[in-house]
């Protein structure tokens, strides 16, 4: 007799081209966890509208993460891709949730101060925002959510919402928790300091092209310390290193750490192996985005089909909130 498999809940914003911190700290992970879990991933273009933003590039941007998601695996036969404004119930159920959520707990969200730091005015949507995330999670009755470190803090605060919850209407939801790689649970940018995202400008794009990478690559800050070629340098504290790391054979990348701490190799050279070894790592990626760009339509049914199966799933757990909160059933 086959049993349920555990489900596991993930989004992505549409903020932008996707790129390998994405793809190391969460993406690569999701398709890893195809077989084992029953999977719902979601491009999450409600939580990307608390951001100043351009309405009339929006859902050009939903379609090409879309088409970024499958090109890295994620097989919408084997999981539920959808966006998640296609199903209403998650503002539904953010609204419910925000009744049982403190507000303190979300004024010290540092995600919420790191970006509100930088605004003249602080929209509603950005603090209310691991609310929705919450809800995100919730809707599907997730258990595990796979994520990069960044996200640790809104999960804590979602299994805070679940445990309110429950203890308020009686238990429903699962508490859930992180999965989060070891290896790539928080890429650093081109700066070499801070973690890799769109905001900061220090992105490599999954889908550029090899002489893009290339140029991208070669700003990429290295060891400080290391300012001549014949200098020695330190390839743990050398972010290039860390992405050899990732993407190079580990035979190439132990000869590069001890080229590298005898100065045999300049950091030029260092960067342009990785270029060449990002490049060929990601090619089956390029190409497969390639093929899916030119169909929008069959990306676009894809959608639709994740969107009713994750409405029906939605729907379920919006009655049974309803009820349990006193709301009685919604009307048809
Ligand atoms: P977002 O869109 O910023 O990132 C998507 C996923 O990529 C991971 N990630 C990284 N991991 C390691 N190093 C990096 N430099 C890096 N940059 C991004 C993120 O940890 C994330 O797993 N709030 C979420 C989206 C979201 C969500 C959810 C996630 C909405 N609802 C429900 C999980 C469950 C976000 O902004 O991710």
């Amino acid at each position: 007799m086959s049993q349920r498999k555990p489900r596991i809940f993930s989004g992505i914003q549409p903020s932008g081209e996707m790129h390998i911190g994405n793809y190391l700290g969460a993406v690569r992970n999701w398709v890893g966890l195809l077989d084992e879990f029953d999977a719902f991933y979601c491009i999450v273009d409600l939580h990307a509208i608390t951001v100043p933003y351009d309405p009339g590039d929006l859902e050009q941007r939903v379609l090409d993460l879309a088409v970024g998601l499958m090109a890295s695996g994620l097989d919408p036969e084997r999981c539920t891709l959808f966006v998640q404004s296609a199903v209403p119930e998650h503002a539904e159920l953010q609204w419910l949730l925000g009744t049982v959520t403190p507000l303190g707990e979300l004024q010290r969200m540092t995600q919420f101060k790191d970006k509100s730091r930088h605004l003249d005015s602080v929209n509603t949507g950005l603090l209310t925002y691991p609310v929705l995330q919450a809800a995100d999670i919730l809707l599907y009755l997730g258990e595990h959510v796979p994520v990069g470190e960044d996200q640790r803090q809104h999960l804590e605060l979602t299994r805070e919402i679940a445990r309110r919850w429950n203890a308020r209407f009686g238990d429903y939801f699962p508490e859930p928790q992180p999965l989060i790689l070891p290896q790539g649970r928080r890429i650093l940018g081109l700066d070499g300091a801070s973690k890799m995202s769109k905001s900061q400008d220090n992105t490599i794009p999954l889908l550029a092209e090899p002489e893009d990478l290339r140029a991208l690559v070669r700003t990429a800050v290295t060891d400080p310390a290391r300012v001549r070629k014949d200098d020695p340098g330190n390839p743990h504290v050398c972010n290039v290193f860390a992405l050899h790391g990732h993407f190079s054979p580990s035979a190439e990348r132990d000869d590069i750490e001890i080229l590298c701490q005898t100065a045999g190799i300049g950091c030029v050279d260092c960067k342009n192996r990785l270029s060449d070894n990002l490049a060929g790592a990601l090619a089956p990626v390029r190409d497969r985005a390639r093929e899916l760009a030119e169909q929008p339509g069959r990306v676009q049914e894809i959608l639709a089909a994740g969107a009713a199966r994750a409405r029906g799933v939605a729907r379920d757990t919006i009655s049974e909130v309803r009820e349990r909160m006193g709301l009685g059933s919604p009307s048809p």
